[in-house]
C-alpha cells in the first residue's frame, strides 16, 4: 500500500521533491489554515502530516484519523499540537529545532537593537519630511553595550542570543527550569539567578521559553512591575507567554520602557493597544523567515514524516 501523506498548507518544491514518489500526497498548497472539518476529512485515511503553526491538531482532529502514525511540525514550537493525544496513540510527534536557531537569535538581536536604538521610530521620522534640522536631543535611545541581558529560557535559542551578547560586552543573566552545566555557563559567561531577580536587574529581558501552561503570562501585571523603568522586554518565543493587556499598561504607564515583539496572544490580531504606542517595534512572527532556514525546516519535516513512514526513528521527535 502507498504511504499517504497530507501537507496541510504550502511547503517548497524542493521539500516535496524529497517525498518518494510512490507516496500519495494530498497538498493544499495555500498558506490559509484548512477548517477543522476539511482537516480531518482530509486525514482520515492519512500515514502522516506535516504542518505549519497555523493547524491546530487537538485530540479531536488526531481521533479522526486511525491510521497517523506521524505529525511533523515545521516549526520547533509545538503548542498548535495535542502531544498527549499523539502519545496516547502512538503517534510520533517531531519539529523542526536546531535549524532556525540562529537565524531566530538573530532576529530576536534585531527586535531588541530596534526597541533600543529606536530604528522603526527613525525610519518613519526620516521618510515623514519632518527631518528638517539638525536636533540635539532626536530620537535618544538605549545602549545596548555594556548592559544586562536577562534571558528566560535557556534552551538552543536563549543560547544562541547570549552567545551574541558576548560581543556587546553584555552581563548575561539567564533563568530555566533546569540550571545550564558550569561549562556553558562560562563559554557563555552567562549567570543563573531566580526569575525575579533577573527581571529586577535586567535592562532587556528576552523571552525563549516554550508556550506550555506553566509559562502562560509568565510576564504580567506582577512580574513586569519589578523590571526596571528604563527596561526593554523582547518576545519572539510565543505571543501568550506574556499577558499582553497588563504589557500595554506597562509600556503607556511607564512601567518599563520599550518592547521588540515578533509573536502575540491572538495571532495575526495585534492588540490594539500596542499598535497605539511608538515605544513598541512589532514584527509578524517572522523570526525564522530567511530563504535559507524557511527551506531547511521545511526539508527537516519531510525527513522526519519519510523515517517514521519507513519504520525508521525520528530526526528530531518532540520529547
Ligand atoms: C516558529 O514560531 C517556530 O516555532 O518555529
Amino acid at each position: 500500500m502507498p504511504k499517504k501523506i497530507l501537507i496541510s498548507n504550502v511547503l517548497p518544491s524542493e521539500s516535496r521533491s524529497m517525498i518518494p514518489s510512490d507516496y500519495a500526497v494530498d497538498y493544499n498548497d495555500t498558506d490559509t489554515p484548512l477548517a477543522k472539518a476539511d482537516l480531518m476529512r482530509r486525514l482520515a485515511d492519512r500515514d502522516a502530516l506535516i504542518c505549519h503553526i497555523i493547524s491546530t491538531i487537538d485530540e479531536e482532529v488526531v481521533a479522526a484519523a486511525p491510521g497517523l502514525k506521524a505529525i511533523c511540525n515545521v516549526a520547533v514550537g509545538f503548542n498548535n499540537i495535542d502531544v498527549a493525544a499523539c502519545r496516547k496513540r502512538g503517534i510520533v510527534v517531531t519539529n523542526t529545532p536546531d535549524v532556525l536557531t540562529e537565524t531566530t537569535a538573530d532576529f530576536a538581536w534585531a527586535l531588541l537593537m530596534a526597541a533600543a536604538r529606536r530604528v522603526v521610530e527613525a525610519d518613519r521620522f526620516a521618510r515623514s519630511g519632518q527631518w528638517t534640522r539638525w536636533q540635539w536631543d532626536l530620537l535618544w535611545g538605549n545602549d545596548v553595550y555594556g548592559k544586562t541581558l536577562g534571558i528566560i529560557g535557556f534552551g538552543r535559542i536563549g543560547r544562541a542570543v547570549a552567545r551574541r551578547a558576548l560581543g556587546f560586552n553584555m552581563r548575561v543573566l539567564y533563568h530555566d527550569t533546569v540550571r545550564a552545566d558550569a561549562a556553558a555557563e562560562r563559554e557563555l559567561r552567562a549567570s543563573y539567578v531566580e526569575r525575579d531577580t533577573l527581571l529586577r536587574e535586567s535592562d532587556f529581558v528576552s523571552l525563549h521559553t516554550l508556550f506550555v501552561p506553566e509559562t502562560k503570562h509568565l510576564l504580567n501585571e506582577r512580574t513586569l512591575k519589578l523590571m526596571k523603568k528604563t527596561a526593554i522586554v523582547v518576545n519572539a518565543a510565543r505571543g501568550p507567554i506574556v499577558d499582553e493587556a497588563a504589557l500595554v499598561r506597562a509600556l503607556k504607564e511607564g512601567w518599563i520602557a520599550g518592547a521588540g515583539l515578533d509573536v502575540f496572544e491572538e495571532e495575526p490580531k495585534i492588540h490594539p493597544g500596542l499598535l497605539a504606542l511608538t515605544n513598541v517595534t512589532v514584527a509578524p512572527h517572522i523570526a525564522s523567515a530567511s530563504l535559507d532556514t524557511r527551506l531547511a525546516m521545511a526539508n527537516l519535516a519531510v525527513r522526519n514524516c519519510v523515517a517514521v513512514l519507513q519504520g525508521k526513528p525520528p530526526i528530531t521527535p518532540v520529547s
